[in-house]
């Protein structure tokens, strides 16, 4: 894996909601390359975040991808801390992304579930060389992310980890830094 294949995705949900336009900017400015918009509709997950209105908001503000995360139902991608990775044997082909929740999906700043590593290394083997971004997303502190990309991940979801600072934009050059010096070994 090439340090550039690693993303940081700042997940807006930590963010000031009345402020989202600023609170993009900053991780924009701190070098994020997608922003995770979580989409909750009360029904797959307990509780309720944001819609298609917001979604088409933040889309005018910036030219970055936006990495939808539909907690609803009937998702079209979801993977939760106790699906086994096995589930995707018959889903994977066609599939451009994984997402590994490392959290019980819902709301932003729980505490990452350890078991998750285990499952990246099943994901992994299972994988083979198919070329699927494999994405992480819940409780992603700068303390996991070495051990998520020495793993197979690729991409790091981050909330709180970088809207509870109070420099987004430096929070995010730091999960970079932490990333690509991972994927370097
Ligand atoms: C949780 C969401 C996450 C959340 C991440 O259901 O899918 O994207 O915002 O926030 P942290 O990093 O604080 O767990
Ligand atoms: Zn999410």
């Amino acid at each position: 894996m090439t340090s550039a294949s690693i993303k940081i995705a700042p997940s807006i949900l930590s963010a000031d909601f009345a402020a989202l336009a600023d609170a993009i900017a900053r991780v924009e400015a701190g070098g994020a390359d997608q922003i995770h918009v979580d989409v909750m509709d009360g029904h797959f997950v307990p509780n309720i975040s944001v819609g298609t209105p917001v979604v088409e908001a933040i889309r005018r503000r910036t030219r970055l991808p936006l990495d939808l995360h539909l907690m609803i139902t009937d998702p079209e991608r979801y993977l939760n801390p106790t699906t086994p990775a096995c589930a995707l044997d018959y889903a994977v082909d066609g599939a451009d992304l994984v997402l590994v929740m490392s959290v019980n999906p819902g709301f932003g700043g729980q505490a990452f579930i350890p078991a998750t590593y285990a499952k990246l290394i099943d994901l992994k083997n299972r994988l083979g060389e198919r070329p699927l971004e494999v994405s992480i997303d819940g409780g992603v502190k700068l303390e996991h992310c070495r051990a998520l990309v020495l793993r197979g991940a690729t991409t790091l979801v981050a909330g709180s980890g970088i809207f509870a600072d109070p420099n987004p934009a430096a929070a995010v050059r730091r999960y970079r830094e932490a990333a690509v010096t991972a994927a370097s070994v």
